[in-house]
């Protein structure tokens, strides 16, 4: 129907918030009973341009195992929120979140991953976190698995590589749907699902010594049994609570032709189509055809069981949730110069600048892909994730200025308004990193993110302090006004 009136800003019940990830936020690795996850073999990286993640061996994680300190593997000491959840959302709810998307640690819970019953005092840590995001009225957003899984599950049958992994995860989301049913409404299934075309980091599969056919074979294997787990688990979730709404979510890169050449076109086309899969299985419900000549031409022959697809139809998602940090640029002969950022491998974009870590800031990428995604999906959309990392001072007087941080999302944030005043159903904003973390690719402290600072170095040094930086009360003003004061 044609309608001459159209929104003019955020729905009244916008979720502006914050995001964060156990593995990088919370610590207590060893604390009652939890099992050692994937995220606690990755070793820091030499370098903010070296990424280790996807480096692990069989080799390095007998290492890791048999090393018990936090030196090299920061990822384990998080930054403490496991003893400081009460302060850390007490600042949140200062800043007027309506919305907190955290993860749960799986190995809390189930600390191999294939016990019968759960671990009691894991799940009494994520009652404390939602009774005290209850008591300010913040809305959890949780993500089961962000980028982590019980080790003792790559140990034993590398990780998603195994179709038997499915259960484990079926019967961890189970006990989680129902223990907490009446405390949380959004659940998201993978973090960045994509991701697993990148291997361990993703898919708890090692994989770094194999060929890159075999390494196709396993994460596109793996990623199926994602998919089979993620539409399981959806269903799941109705069936317990029907007032769940359940998301996927993706690492969204959008696509740019190098030059308006067809051939470029076309290459951009189909590098965004192999970002876009994910969300096709997760909300149609099925395998898009162009994955059928792509999967065969590169040789990848899944075992796809005969259940597999109505499991797919009956499993799709609610919402899309995703996640945006940049855009990237194809060309059908690899001839722009290349471009550096996470997990990315695309062309420079001349007319974008980059973070300190190469990432290419695009605030109008993020209005395109809204809409790109609005109209292809038509079902509603959720940004929750968002930032700039960033090298932020401590000046003497406990004062950060990050300028930069405010200019970035602001921008995004303009972009995004837009994009809901194009018609796109938007439903939040959880901006990544709302605390200062460990970063997922290079496990650095010093790639900032958040609006409030926390006192520790690249090595685990300083006293774990949190300080407003000047974004604090930035996003503060942009919350109250329903993004109507930018
Ligand atoms: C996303 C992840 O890829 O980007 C987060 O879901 C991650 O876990 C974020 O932290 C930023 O990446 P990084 O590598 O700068 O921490």
């Amino acid at each position: 129907m044609y309608k001459t009136d159209y929104p003019k800003g955020f729905k009244k019940d916008f979720l502006w918030g914050g995001a964060t990830a156990a593995n990088q936020l919370e610590g207590g690795w060893d604390q009652d009973g939890k099992g050692m996850t994937t995220a606690e073999v990755i070793r820091k990286a030499e370098n903010k341009m070296n990424l280790t993640f996807n480096e692990v061996t069989k080799e390095s994680i007998e290492e890791a195992i048999a090393d018990k300190t936090t030196d090299n593997y920061p990822k384990r000491r998080g930054v403490d929120f496991y003893h400081n959840y009460k302060e850390d959302i007490k600042l949140f709810s200062e800043m007027g979140f309506k919305a907190y998307r955290m993860s749960m640690a799986w190995a809390r819970i189930f600390p191999n991953g294939d016990e019968t019953e759960p671990n009691e005092a894991g799940l009494l840590f994520y009652d404390k976190v939602f009774d005290e995001l209850a008591k300010y009225n913040i809305e959890p957003v949780v993500t089961l698995s962000h980028y982590e899984m019980p080790l003792a599950l790559t140990v034993k049958q590398n990780g998603w590589a195994s179709r038997d992994t499915i259960s484990s995860f079926t019967r961890y989301a189970d006990i989680v749907f129902k223990r907490y049913q009446d405390k949380v409404k959004y659940w998201l299934t993978f973090n960045e699902i994509n991701a697993g075309t990148f291997g361990f980091m993703g898919t708890g599969a090692i994989d770094s010594t194999l060929t890159e056919k075999e390494q196709l074979q396993i994460r596109y294997q793996a990623l199926h049994h994602q998919f089979i787990a993620s539409a399981l688990v959806v269903k799941q979730g109705h069936k317990i609570n029907p007032e769940f709404k359940i998301g996927n979510m993706l690492a969204r890169m959008q696509t740019y032709p190098l030059t308006p050449n067809p051939d470029d076109v076309r290459a951009a086309q189909e590098n965004d189509n192999l970002n876009l899969f994910f969300t096709d299985v997760q909300v149609r419900g099925e395998y898009p055809e162009y994955m059928n000549r792509y999967l065969s031409e590169n040789d990848v022959k899944l075992n796809f069981q005969p259940n597999d697809e109505v499991i797919l139809k009956e499993g799709t998602v609610d919402f899309i949730s995703f996640s945006y940090y940049m855009s990237t640029v194809t060309s059908a002969n690899n001839a722009g110069d290349k471009s550096v950022g996470n997990m990315l491998n695309g062309e420079k974009n001349p007319y974008l600048e980059t973070s300190e870590w190469g990432w290419q800031i695009d605030p109008v990428g993020l209005r395109i892909t809204l809409n790109e995604m609005w109209n292809r999906y038509r079902v509603p959309l959720m940004i929750v994730e968002n930032g700039l990392g960033a090298v932020d001072t401590l000046e003497a007087d406990g004062k950060i200025h990050d300028d930069y941080r405010i200019k970035y999302l602001h921008e995004h944030i303009i972009q995004m308004k837009e994009a809901v005043m194009d018609g796109v159903d938007l439903m939040g904003y959880t901006m990544w990193g709302c605390i200062d973390l460990i970063s997922a690719s290079t496990s650095e402290m010093s790639k900032r993110y958040g609006f409030i600072y926390v006192d520790q170095d690249d090595n685990g040094n300083g006293t774990l302090r949190r300080y407003k930086k000047d974004s604090f009360n930035w996003y503060k003003q942009v919350i109250k006004s329903n993004g109507s004061n930018l």
